[in-house]
């Protein structure tokens, strides 16, 4: 059981607006206060650099620093040399195809996405296709779910990298991928796995999964924004390249060769995001306490109260009304969801409404965009009916325009 009005007293933001609806956790989450104090700590009483200086100041930096490294490493079940310290998602996912990808993929070899993946999951795929004359093929959805008989369908021996969400960010269904992990791997592929959306809501274990890379942001779990976690199995860290060279990840440099430190130290060149990494344990720490089966309980919870309420009124288009995670995705018969959107703003809602960067899967929905609501520990049933009754105006004054 969650205790909404407890874990509220951990983020200011509820100070300032007591009144806050915020349903767009699958963007951003709120901060904890603890992740702020976390940073400005840092920034008031050390502000020294990491790995690399010989007094105490930088050795406290560095110690906070890479115990970060610890912590991540035992909330999703790895070892800590294999946690890559990215600047989120994105920069985890274009690394791993930039360095992966240019460099193991040939001309005809094929590359698996699906049209639920997030911009950052699927361009950086099609870039490389496209470089390098591969083939991207997609997983074709049955009720807009990634299922196991179609994946077996798109997979192959030329099957040579499988990039796909855990979480669909837009509809919330969740990718059977342990399942597509074990295929994958008797064709010899490698699985790339994008947890932006469910690292915050459930429990990630990658040791079970068996995946190869897994990404995900901290931003979403309440951290600070600008920092990522990029996993990758030891062995297949040593293996692939890095893409930025410079400080802290040089071993020994000549005029014509060079060397670099193992893994994860290569792939984090230059001076990183260390208020960032500090704070993002405090993040997981917290998450930890409340403990993740509790979290995505209380999630679907919301979600389910939401489903069944938005379902008594008409002209709502619910496209995962069956979704077993806190994202719903809907529109208002004949309404632009920015127009939608603007009725919730009105009303204290924080809600977000568009392609939500995931266009494949708005093309196969035959929509220009969604409207979306996406739940977390700190909201409660109050928000679901703020959310209803703002819905209920919604339809009504759109409905006066008779479109
Ligand atoms: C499924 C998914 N993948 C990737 C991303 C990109 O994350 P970031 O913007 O933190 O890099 C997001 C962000 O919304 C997402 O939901």
């Amino acid at each position: 059981m969650i205790d909404v009005k407890e874990i509220r007293k951990h983020f200011k933001v509820y100070e300032k607006y007591p009144d806050l609806v915020y349903l767009d956790s699958a963007a951003s989450a709120l901060k904890l206060d603890s992740v702020v104090k976390s940073m400005t700590d840092y920034m008031q009483f050390n502000g020294s650099n990491v790995h690399r200086g010989v007094y105490k100041l930088s050795y406290d930096a560095t110690e906070e620093y890479e115990s970060t490294r610890g912590v991540v490493a035992n909330f999703i079940n790895a070892k800590s040399e294999e946690i890559v310290f990215t600047r989120g998602t994105t920069d985890s996912l274009n690394m791993l195809a930039q360095s992966y990808g240019l460099n193991n993929i040939n001309e005809g070899d094929e590359i698996i996405s699906s049209v639920l993946e997030h911009h950052s999951s699927q361009m950086p795929w099609l870039n490389v296709a496209n470089k390098k004359k591969a083939v991207l093929k997609y997983v074709n959805l049955i009720d807009n779910k990634i299922t196991i008989e179609e994946f077996k369908k798109v997979l192959s021996s030329k099957t040579k990298v499988v990039a796909l969400t855990h979480v669909s960010n837009v509809l919330g269904y969740v990718t059977p991928i342990k399942e597509i992990i074990k295929l994958a791997h008797e064709v010899g592929a490698i699985v790339i796995v994008d947890a932006a959306q469910s690292v915050p809501h459930m429990k990630v274990d990658v040791k079970d999964l068996d995946c190869d890379f897994l990404a995900f942001s901290g931003h979403k779990l309440m951290g600070p924004t600008g920092v990522g976690v990029l996993y990758g199995k030891k062995k297949l860290l040593d293996d692939i390249e890095p893409v930025d060279f410079g400080g802290d990840m040089a071993e020994d440099v000549y005029t014509d060769h060079m060397s670099y430190k193992d893994a994860p130290y290569k792939f984090e060149a230059g001076t990183p995001m260390i208020a960032e990494v500090i704070a993002l344990k405090e993040a997981i720490k917290f998450i930890s306490s409340i403990g993740l089966d509790n979290i995505y309980e209380h999630e679907l919870k919301l979600k389910n109260l939401a489903i069944e309420k938005l379902s008594e009124i008409p002209n709502i288009e619910i496209y995962n009304k069956d979704t077993s995670t806190g994202v719903i995705s809907f529109n208002i018969k004949g309404c632009h969801p920015h127009d939608a959107a603007s009725v919730y703003d009105k009303n204290n809602i924080c809600i977000r409404a568009g392609h939500h960067c995931a266009e494949l899967i708005m093309h196969h929905l035959q929509v220009v965009g969604t409207v979306r609501a996406s739940f977390y520990l700190y909201n409660d049933e109050n928000d679901v009916y703020e959310f209803v009754k703002a819905t209920k105006e919604a339809v009504e004054f759109f409905s006066m325009f008779d479109l």
